[in-house]
């Protein structure tokens, strides 16, 4: 049986489930595809460091380069994180024309055109299925299991972190700030958590399954991103009374057919990619995600719509998506075949991103104004000169005193529009403090 020699980098959390789930799995996986995965050497930052993951001696070493060039290791996996080392270490191994697996997102985000021309240029393959929605298998559903699709709406709760976190603060009527030091408590949360909770991490995965479903490299500074920071339990509690649940989406939409709305007919062709916290029908599917889990709604114009559920992080999910990468690159090794399945290929010459300012949605505004008459006709006239239409005003009961909370629910409007009424609506007297403003999907 051929035998492919695995050289990691990286001996921590996914590093370690990797090296675990091959002591466990790799016998079947060997039976399955005819390969013997065998993980020849590992490389740490700190020798001495305990590993709850124990792997033995003889296999570690602090110099990746040695690991990369090897005649031995047949296999590079980088599993280090960052961005600057990580992206020499992939480099290295395709110059030597060695096939890679990744699970980093962020150095796909920053560098994956890059990286992709790269295994192009020197033959081989760069495989990345854990950098999405750890154990879910959305690449290979993007890449091959929906190849005969257009995707016309991608919908993806993809942090896990910011799930958890909406999920406790719905459950338990919690505050932000505490859910937020209970996740980093359980280990959700990493210290400091700006990456997860303002959206950064959701919107570099949200960008490679943008990419992928749209054929075009989406570039990340393009894509708009809102975290849930400012999300109050007020908030979450209104949206329930009214049925909705607020979930931090991934949001990729066509213009065409029965994707998105946009403002201008021009931009037709474009695609929204934005992140961003929405008020989610409780009737939907992906309103009853909860917890750390993730999931992606995928419709494309072929099969209608599909949902991809599971854990979205940890040790073993993130390396059950690496198994099935090492798979694919054993069966290249095995069959010669290089790269069956190439890690991009851009096709869409006239791939855009539509700008946010003309991407048009619904809205749920939270507005906390003086209890007295003719407060409503004030802000109705501002909505209706911008030409934005309320569908509902909603004044929760049992607030006594001198303001009130207002709730609007506002039909489709271009976002520059509403941004500029609100501020508009935010400097009236009677207004008392900053309009909250979130996005409401339909689905529809
Ligand atoms: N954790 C998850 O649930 C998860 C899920 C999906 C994707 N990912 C991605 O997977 C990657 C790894 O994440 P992780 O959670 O496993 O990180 P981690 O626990 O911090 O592990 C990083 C590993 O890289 C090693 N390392 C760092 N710099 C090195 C260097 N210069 N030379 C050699 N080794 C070096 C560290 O060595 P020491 O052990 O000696 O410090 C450690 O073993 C990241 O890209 C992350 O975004 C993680």
């Amino acid at each position: 049986m051929r035998q492919v020699n695995l050289g990691i980098i990286g001996g921590g959390t996914v590093g370690g489930g990797v090296f675990q789930a091959i002591q466990r799995n790799g016998a079947l996986m060997a039976s399955r595809l005819g390969v013997s995965l065998t993980v020849a050497r590992v490389a740490v930052r700190d020798l001495k460091k305990a590993r709850a993951v124990k792997i033995p001696a003889g296999l570690l070493t602090t110099d990746w380069h040695s690991v990369v060039a090897d005649p031995a290791v047949n296999l590079v996996v980088e599993l280090m994180g960052g961005t600057t080392t990580a992206r020499q270490v992939v480099l290295a191994a395709l110059k030597l024309g060695k096939p890679v697996v990744t699970a980093n997102k962020a150095l796909l985000s920053a560098h994956g055109e890059e990286l992709f021309e790269a295994a192009q240029h020197y033959g081989t393959n760069l495989y990345y299925e854990a950098s999405v929605a750890g154990g879910i298998p959305i690449i290979k559903v993007l890449r091959e299991g929906l190849i005969g699709n257009r995707i016309t709406r991608l919908f993806g709760i993809v942090n896990g972190t910011c799930n958890y976190i909406l999920t406790r603060m719905k459950d338990e009527g919690a505050d932000f700030a505490a859910m937020l030091a209970e996740a980093q408590r359980l280990g959700y949360a990493e210290t400091p958590p700006d990456l997860d909770i303002d959206g950064h991490d959701a919107a570099h995965k949200t960008g490679i399954l943008a990419s992928l479903a749209h054929g075009f490299w989406v570039n990340p500074n393009q894509i708009y991103t809102e975290g849930i920071r400012s999300i109050t339990r007020q908030d979450i509690e209104f949206a329930s009374k009214l049925g909705y649940t607020i979930r931090l989406l991934g949001c990729v939409k066509t213009a065409n057919g029965e994707g998105m709305k946009s403002a201008s007919r021009s931009r037709q062709s474009a695609i929204q990619v934005s992140v961003y916290p929405a008020l989610v029908p409780n009737s939907h599917v992906l309103a009853n995600v909860n917890g750390v889990f993730n999931a992606v709604y995928v419709r494309g114009d072929v099969v209608g719509d599909t949902l991809y559920y599971g854990r979205g992080a940890g040790q073993d999910a993130t390396a059950s998506a690496v198994l099935s990468d090492l798979a694919d690159a054993a069966l290249d090794l095995k069959c010669g075949t290089k790269n069956r399945i190439p890690p991009f290929i851009p096709h869409e010459r006239d791939g855009a991103v539509l700008p946010m300012d003309d991407v048009v949605s619904r809205y749920y505004v939270r507005l906390t104004v003086e209890d007295r008459p003719g407060v409503f006709a004030k802000i109705a006239g501002i909505l209706a000169k911008a030409k934005i239409g309320i569908s509902s005003i909603i004044q929760p009961e049992g607030h006594d005193g001198v303001t009130v909370p207002v709730i609007l629910m506002i039909h489709d409007a271009p976002n520059a529009a509403m941004r500029k009424a609100l501020a508009a609506v935010a400097k009236l007297p009677v207004v008392k403090s900053a309009p909250v403003m979130i996005r409401v999907e339909s689905f529809e």
